[in-house]
Order: structure tokens, then C-alpha cells, then sequence
């Protein structure tokens, strides 16, 4: 056993996986992009305080903060997100409004690990800033549909809600409060330290003993204010105008506390897991004025990559893309001639790779083998006499000669 290992919940991502974390990385910039969505990479830690605005009774800043004094005494945490900290950017930098950004990056929470569920897991997410307008709600929700159908995915859900505004929140989390605590004594005992933090996420539930009770809670849509519903209405109807299909789930309330009005999550129904919340998202009006800015209206989503690659493996789709090299040279001579000829091949445009330490044309050939290049170029001392190369597409059985001057005009042809 090696000495030193991953931390619990941190994983390696080594190829062929990585490259389809970039390419996973690279189809959503496209599609956000295309939306006008630009990208911004904050900080990966930041003063304890700005995700102390998260809701001081949730989970992600009660229980899961990697939280630390740096060396000058600052309280600083590693970000368990990113909304806040786009929202804190926005705030430091005051963008003209409609800002529209979109990151991609990993966060930090101290949870449980286990399949699908990581200390340090990555999100690719958008957020737009300065915009109350329903159409941007449904423009956000249709951009992660976009994204999803990009990847080639087909069972995603997804589910949507609405919290109303900051006011009917804090009646519904009375009314949730008074309603649950008539029936605390049948509550699990989880269920019941939750009612005492904060009795929205009594909702989240998923114990089974407290399944009934959530069955009879009040729905927040009876007693939400008419702007509130009236907004929630222009949302359905304007994914109704785009053809998304979604379920209404009065029960999803999400685990952050700055959302307020629309809610919505996406759900891989192909994962037969613990965690199938593969992305999710909302209205979060009122965080940039909890950090000290001026009264704006947010809404965003993030999407987990880790997820969501696991729900691709599910459905079968969005494979790793291929990144072997075209050309593996062999040299035979001295190794100087390989050096010079990948050098050549890599500045006018083909990936090249080479074997070193002068080992046996079998050996040579090997690697070229596993390397996947569809090419090898193999030059011995009969080839540097007659300033050519011999050139073999591998696994064809064959192999011939080129002279070395149109070696270039070669390779296009044989790699098109
Ligand atoms: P969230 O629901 O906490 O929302 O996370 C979004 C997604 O990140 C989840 O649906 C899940 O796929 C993934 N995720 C969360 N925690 C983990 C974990 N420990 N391991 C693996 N994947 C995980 C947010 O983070 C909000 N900032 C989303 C948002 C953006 N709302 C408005 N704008």
C-alpha cells in the first residue's frame, strides 16, 4: 500500500476521463455562450462572512464548511458554490446589468462521501443579475435542458416550484413551523432538530416515518402573494412556449436558504443511486443586498459535473472523446532524429509522441501500438542515408517508403 492517498470524498481524475471533463467543460461553454453568458472564474476560498449568506441554518454552512484562519488571522472558507461569490463580485465590481457569467470549477463541502457525493466535487453553472423578467427564469431553466440534450442526455427531469418572495417565505415557514410542530412527536428525530433551525427543510425529508406528515403539510403556492403566483404562471407558460416539459413539486424548497420564488431541479431518473439531483437552481432575490449591495434580482443554476457524467455512463452516452496522438515515431539510430522530427510534426500541426532511451524496434513499436497513433514513422539508418521515411498506418500490415521533403503532404492524406 502506498504511503499517501486521495482525501476521503477527492478523487484523481486521470485520462480518458479527464478529457471528457473538459469536453463536458467546453459543450456547455458553447451552449451558454450562445446565450451570451460570459465566463468569470472567482476565488476558490473567500471571507467566511460572504458564505455566511447562504442561511446560517443550512447544512452546506452549519455542518459541511471547510473553514480555516489563514496566517494573517482572516476567518476565510473554501467555496462550498458559487452563487455567492458571483453574487459578491457583482457587488465589488458593479457590471452594468443584464450580467450574465457562467463558471465552471470545483467546491468544497464536508459531507458524507459516497457514490455521487464528494468533498470536492465540480459545477459548471450560470447566473444573471439585474433582470426580474419570467422569460429570463424560463431562458435559464431552457439553457440546462439545452445543455443536457447537448450530451446526448434523455431522462432528465425536471421538477419546478416556487418559494414566493422574501415575505410569503417567512409566513410559509411559519405556517410550516406551527403545522409541524402539532405533529413533532411522530416526526423522526432528525426531522424534529431540523423544525428548529429552519421547518422548510422538514420538506427535504427523504425518512420514510416522515413521509406522511410532509404528504399533509400546507403548499406554499395557497398562501403566496398574486405578484408572486402571477410570475410563477409568465415562467410555466414561457416553458410551455418552448416546449419543456416539467412536474410542479410543491414539496422543493432546495438546500440553500437565499432562494426566493422559482426553484427547479433536475432529476436523471436512469440512476439507480442515492443522489440523482443532478443540477439545480432558482431565483435568489435578495442575496447581493445580504452582501451589501444594491436591491437586485438573481437567478442562476449549477449543475454537477461528477453527477452528471455518472447519469451519461447510465444512458450510455457522451463518451470520452479520443486524444491519441496521429504520429508515434521510431528511431532506430540515435534518438536525435526523433527529436528533431516530432519537433517539426507538433509546429506545422500534428500531435506526434516518441519513445526514449533508445530501446529495441520491438519495444519501439509496442509503445507505438498503445499510444493509439493511427501512424508510425520509423526511421533507421537506411532512411537517414536517403533523407527518407518509412511510413506505417498501423494495424494495416503495411508500410512504405517517403522522402522526408514530403513527409507533411503525406500525413495529410493518410490522416484525413
Ligand atoms: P446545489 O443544489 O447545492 O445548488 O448544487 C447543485 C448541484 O451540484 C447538485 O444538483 C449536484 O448535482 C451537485 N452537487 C452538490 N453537492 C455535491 C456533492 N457533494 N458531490 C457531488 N455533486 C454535488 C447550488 O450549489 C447552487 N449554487 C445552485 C444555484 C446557482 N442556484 C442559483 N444559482
Amino acid at each position: 500500500m502506498p504511503d499517501f492517498k486521495t482525501s476521503p470524498g477527492t478523487r484523481d481524475i486521470l485520462a480518458p476521463h479527464s478529457a471528457r471533463w473538459r469536453a463536458f467543460q467546453e459543450v456547455f461553454a458553447k451552449t451558454v455562450e450562445s446565450a451570451g453568458y460570459n465566463y468569470i472564474i472567482p476565488p476558490m476560498f473567500e471571507d467566511l462572512d460572504v458564505f455566511l449568506r447562504l442561511g446560517e441554518a443550512t447544512e452546506v454552512v452549519t455542518k459541511e464548511m471547510y473553514d480555516f484562519h489563514d496566517k494573517g488571522g482572516r476567518h476565510v472558507a473554501l467555496r462550498p458554490e458559487q452563487t455567492a461569490s458571483v453574487c459578491r463580485a457583482f457587488v465589488e465590481h458593479r457590471p452594468v446589468t443584464p450580467w450574465k457569467v457562467w463558471y465552471s470549477g470545483p467546491n468544497f463541502r464536508y459531507e458524507k462521501p459516497q457514490q455521487g457525493r464528494y468533498r470536492q466535487f465540480d459545477q459548471v453553472g450560470i447566473e444573471a443579475l439585474g433582470v426580474d423578467d419570467a422569460f429570463l427564469d424560463a431562458e435559464v431553466i431552457a439553457l440546462a435542458s439545452m445543455f443536457y440534450s447537448a450530451l446526448g442526455l434523455n431522462h432528465v427531469e425536471l421538477s419546478i416550484n416556487t418559494l414566493g418572495d422574501g415575505g410569503d417565505r417567512e409566513a410559509y415557514s411559519n405556517l410550516l413551523a406551527k403545522y409541524f410542530s402539532k405533529h413533532e412527536s411522530s416526526l423522526t428525530a432528525e426531522s424534529k432538530a431540523t423544525l428548529t433551525r429552519n421547518p422548510l427543510r422538514v420538506l427535504d425529508s427523504k425518512r420514510e416515518p416522515d413521509q406522511e406528515i410532509i404528504a399533509g403539510a400546507p403548499a406554499i403556492r395557497e398562501s403566496i402573494s398574486k405578484q408572486s403566483a402571477d410570475h410563477f404562471a409568465a415562467v410555466l407558460s414561457a416553458l410551455d412556449a418552448l416546449n419543456i416539459s416539467y412536474k410542479i413539486n410543491d414539496r422543493l424548497v432546495r438546500g440553500l436558504d437565499y432562494y426566493r420564488r422559482t426553484t427547479f431541479e433536475f432529476v436523471s431518473t436512469a440512476l439507480d443511486a442515492a443522489h440523482t439531483a443532478i443540477g439545480g437552481g432558482g431565483r435568489y432575490d435578495g442575496l447581493v443586498e445580504a452582501l451589501g449591495g444594491p436591491a437586485t434580482s438573481g437567478i442562476g443554476f449549477a449543475l454537477g459535473l461528477d453527477r452528471t457524467l455518472l447519469a451519461c455512463d447510465a444512458e450510455g452516452v457522451f463518451a470520452a472523446p479520443q486524444t491519441d496522438v496521429d504520429v508515434f515515431v521510431v528511431d532506430t539510430v540515435d534518438g536525435t532524429h526523433a527529436h528533431d522530427l516530432c519537433h517539426q510534426l507538433r509546429a506545422n500541426g500534428f500531435s506526434a509522441d516518441r519513445a526514449y532511451d533508445l530501446r529495441s524496434i520491438k519495444a519501439q513499436m509496442k509503445s507505438a501500438d498503445r499510444s493509439g497513433a493511427r501512424v508510425a514513422l520509423i526511421i533507421g539508418s537506411d532512411e537517414v542515408a536517403n533523407s527518407t521515411i518509412m511510413l506505417r498506418p498501423m494495424g494495416s500490415g503495411e508500410q512504405y517508403v517517403v522522402s522526408r521533403k514530403d513527409i507533411f503532404n503525406e500525413l495529410k492524406k493518410v490522416l484525413k
